[in-house]
């Protein structure tokens, strides 16, 4: 076997798009609802691989023909939106109707540009219309999307708070967010469209955010953008992607939660399924050890594993499959990590199959990086988290419910060294509150009993919100400190 060759890819997907990912990519469910236009927003967790189905998407219709374009600026600069527009309070204008003509006017004239782009051979019918109206209106402006998005945004802002007559003020209002510039193109647009199928890629909003108002009327704005340009124009889809939490931080969105129900993928992984072939963790590994090693290219999922890790590891006699898998929060991004730095241990100290004294080492590295990135995840919702983690450190990881609630009052009741940020957040709750909050992000874990244990999917009977979606954790009364977290917080295995 060839050792040298094994890799694990790249963490990220704009990077493993290119060491392989359209090959070893595992096509879950949610895949082929997004990719036959079923859903076209993504929610995820960091790392749960939104980006991943965008790059193999974008990169299997590239390939067929498709013009696809991917709309994700270096950074979004939120900071630059917020300094640049008045607040909603100052200039009196409702900012999520004026985003989302922006980025509809910003979207549609990309598109014109991608599809007028190639060659400046005579250009004829709906084409020439539309490179006239580029050459007249959009010549020699900087190609920066998010500048021509902010020169829209100024111009309702300008007639929002622009010293115009109501009348005529709100006569160009109305010409500015039906789009009045371009819509004489859209025959023209959907004519060149229905020869070549347009897909628009809006990831990575998250980059620079900073859950500011023009932030939130941003994102906002683009679903509703993304709806309009969808049911307009059929052979355009426009799909966006967001992190859950920045999801649920937006009321804009979730007050609309019944509009985009249907159209909204969530991204979820089990670790393996009954049948060990099928979507899951597992595979995502075993397809890159194969992608890699063509020699195992023809071993099932569970013994091309246990060709490269020991099959049962000496703590506890655990798979070492599950060992690993149940140190993440079922995201691709965290078993690749821990996977690719186990292998690096292992090739330093040529100890091969990985076995638990490689796991286990790296494993202490991995538990740090992972809780300081978790505590950074979530830092808009609940700053501080940790110095919250910290009040754990050094203890049992088992909780019954009553030792759990003493805890979190403590930290409620100020009795622990609490970052500032954290106390704002957590004064005037409860502890129900913030075994919720614990809960919810994936420290803690919840035991399953009696109706709730058949609703979990597979491995322990302790579960976090990654393994069920709902559950009444009032009638649960014992907790642990998921794996994850319990190597850096140098938490003890029982009292
Ligand atoms: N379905 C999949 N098949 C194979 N690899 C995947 C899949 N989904 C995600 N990954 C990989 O997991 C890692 C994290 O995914 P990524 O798309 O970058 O996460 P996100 O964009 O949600 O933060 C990347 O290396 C990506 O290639
Ligand atoms: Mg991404």
């Amino acid at each position: 076997m060839d050792l040298e060759k094994l890799d694990f890819g790249a963490p990220a997907a704009e990077r493993d798009i290119d060491c392989g990912l359209d090959d070893y990519f595992v096509e879950s469910d949610a895949f082929q609802r997004v990719t036959n236009g079923e859903k076209t927003i993504l929610l995820g967790n960091r790392g749960s691989g939104k980006s991943a189905i965008f790059k193999v998407l974008a990169s299997r219709e590239r390939k067929k023909g498709t013009l696809v374009l991917e709309l994700n600026p270096e950074n979004y600069s939120y900071e630059m939106l917020a300094s640049t527009m008045l607040k909603e309070s100052d200039g009196a204008w409702a900012k999520h109707g004026a985003y989302a003509s922006a980025w509809k006017y910003l979207i549609y004239v990309s598109i014109m540009k991608g599809i007028t782009i190639e060659g400046r051979k005579l250009k004829t019918g709906s084409a020439a219309k539309i490179y006239n109206y580029l050459r007249d209106h959009h010549q020699g402006v900087a190609d920066n999307p998010l500048s021509v998005l902010i020169s829209y945004l100024k111009r309702i802002e300008g007639v929002k708070i622009g010293s115009y007559g109501a009348n005529l003020r709100a006569n160009e209002l109305e010409k500015l967010y039906k789009l009045e510039e371009i819509q004489l193109l859209f025959p023209h647009l959907n004519e060149l469209c229905a020869k070549r199928r347009v897909l628009v890629f809006i990831d990575e909003l998250d980059r620079g955010w900073d859950s500011s108002e023009d932030a939130k009327a941003f994102v906002a704005g683009l679903f509703q953008a993304s709806i309009s340009i969808n049911q307009q124009t059929s052979n355009i889809k426009v799909y966006i992607s967001l992190r859950r939490e920045l999801y649920d931080s937006i009321p804009e969105l979730y007050e609309d939660a019944q509009k985009y129900r249907d159209i909204i993928e969530t991204i979820n992984w089990d670790e393996e399924t009954i049948n060990w072939d099928e979507p899951s963790l597992l595979s995502l590994i075993t397809n890159r050890i194969k992608h890699s090693v063509p020699s195992l290219a023809t071993y099932n999922n569970e013994s091309c594993w246990n060709a490269i890790f020991e099959e049962v590891l000496r703590y506890r006699q655990s798979r070492s499959f599950n060992y690993m898998v149940d140190r993440t929060l079922y995201r691709p991004r965290e078993i690749i990590q821990f996977c690719t730095e186990a292998l690096q241990m292992s090739k330093q100290q040529s100890n091969f199959p990985i076995d638990y004294s490689v796991i286990s080492q790296v494993e202490i590295s991995y538990s740090e990086e992972r809780t300081k990135d978790i505590a950074a995840e979530y830092r808009f919702p609940h700053p501080g988290l940790l110095s919250i983690f910290e009040v754990f450190r050094g203890k049992a990881y088992n909780f019954d419910r009553n030792e759990l609630e003493l805890l979190c009052l403590g930290m409620i009741m100020d009795e622990h060294h609490i970052d500032v940020n954290a106390k704002n957040w957590l004064k005037d709750q409860d502890y129900e509150y913030l075994i919720e909050i614990l809960w919810r992000i994936g420290f803690l874990r919840a035991q399953a009993v009696g109706g709730v244990k058949a609703m979990r999917r597979s491995g322990s009977s302790y579960l976090g919100p990654h393994q069920v979606s709902q559950l009444n954790l009032r009638n649960i009364h014992r907790f642990h400190v998921h794996p994850m977290f319990r190597s850096f917080l140098a938490m003890k295995e029982q009292r």
